[in-house]
């Protein structure tokens, strides 16, 4: 008898978790608060957005973070020594370096007492795209036979960092705070991830960006006599083409999904449940329409949460797992379209 290297296992996700700061801001309260000049209307219209959550001054990304990752790695049935690695997405990371990951390692309580765990963390800087690119680079790490156990978060903390002003009123109107989080898992179930699929085109690297400093440049922020950084709004604030990222959001998400369905010889009547990004409820219900997806295999946060970048499609599992729309044999499709450009899609069954 011939005998080989055990098969590889599956990777799927065993648990999720979410946090969302409290303060709710509807979009009413976003305008008289900064003093923008918008509407409930407007932005209902445009986006589909009714209100966001802002974390409140002192609040890092990494510990939005904590909660979430606390709740998936107790709803896997683990224990934080259990992981052998981290991945946050982020945009919004705590600072320009080190990454939040190891923020996020040392205040899970990896990192003292007599069970500490250095294990890797690694930060994933690809927008709103960030989870699927940590889910794919994941579920490759477990299938592989290199990890067990993979805690993958996105989080975010936009509200610093948008010009909240009515100059920065087309962007600033779309985003919120919060964070999401899976654990990825090793089995030998005929379940889990079936096929990632990733993209990024670099033409329009600057038609979404937010370009605090520039490298290129000595000293890399301005400075004024004192020696005091300064960097005018439009390198301190994102900007965006917003019609041109809607467009390319569009063409790709689509794309990307019939990819997925060649690959794996799918139809959309597959699919239980789609959990696309939600950067703005017109480019979900156009790709629907598109693709033919009925409304009830649709879910959206947007008009909650606004657009929460990383995080955005691990707090729709999470709520999906509390409110029983994603159990055990559903079969998922997960799409994402962001900053770079980049773009993804995942097949997974639960
Ligand atoms: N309230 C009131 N008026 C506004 C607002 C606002 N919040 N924002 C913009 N306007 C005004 C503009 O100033 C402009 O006024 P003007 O004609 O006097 O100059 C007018 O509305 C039209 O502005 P446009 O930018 O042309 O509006 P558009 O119809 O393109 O809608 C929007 C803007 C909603 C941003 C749209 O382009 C969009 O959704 N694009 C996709 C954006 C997106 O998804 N981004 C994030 C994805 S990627 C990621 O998350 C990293």
């Amino acid at each position: 008898m011939v005998t080989g290297a055990p098969p590889l296992p599956n990777a799927f996700i065993s648990g999720s978790g979410f946090y969302v700061p409290p303060r709710v801001l509807d979009n009413e309260t976003f305008a008289k608060t900064y003093g923008i000049d918008t509407t409930h209307e407007w932005i209902v219209k445009r986006t589909g957005i009714e209100e966001r959550r802002f974390s409140d001054e002192g609040v890092a990304t990494s510990d939005l973070a904590v909660p979430a990752a606390e709740q998936a790695i107790e709803r896997a049935g683990i224990s934080k020594t259990d992981l052998d690695m981290i991945i946050f997405a982020t945009l919004s990371p705590d600072h320009a370096f080190p990454g939040s990951g190891v923020y996020l390692q040392e205040k899970l309580g990896l990192c003292s007492g007599e069970q500490a765990k250095f294990v890797p963390a690694l930060d994933v800087r690809n927008q709103c795209s960030g989870f699927l690119y940590s889910l794919a680079t994941a579920s490759s790490m477990v299938q592989s036979g290199n990890c067990k156990h993979v805690l993958v978060v996105g989080a975010e903390t936009h509200s610093a960092a948008l010009d909240l002003t009515t100059r920065g009123r087309t962007v600033s109107s779309l985003f919120g705070d919060g964070a999401g989080a899976v654990v990825v898992s090793a089995t030998e179930e005929d379940r889990g991830v079936r096929g990632w699929y990733l993209g990024a085109d670099g033409r329009f690297a600057d038609a979404l960006s937010q370009k605090v400093w520039d490298i290129k440049k000595r000293p890399f922020i301005p400075q004024n006599e004192e020696g005091v950084g300064q960097a005018q709004p439009d390198h301190m604030f994102a900007t965006m083409d917003g019609k041109l990222v809607f467009r390319n959001a569009v063409e790709r998400m689509i794309r990307v999904l019939m990819e997925a369905f060649n690959d794996l010889s799918l139809t959309r009547d597959d699919i239980d449940l789609f959990l696309f990004h939600q950067a703005n409820m017109r480019i979900n219900q156009y790709i629907a329409d598109q693709v033919g997806i009925p409304e009830d295999r649709l879910v959206h946060n947007i008009q909650r949460y606004g657009n929460t970048t990383a995080a955005t499609i691990p707090i729709l599992i999470a709520e999906a797992e509390r409110d029983g729309r994603l159990v055990p044999g559903k079969k998922v499709a997960m799409v994402a379209f962001g900053s770079g450009f980049t773009w993804g899609a995942a097949i997974v069954d639960w």
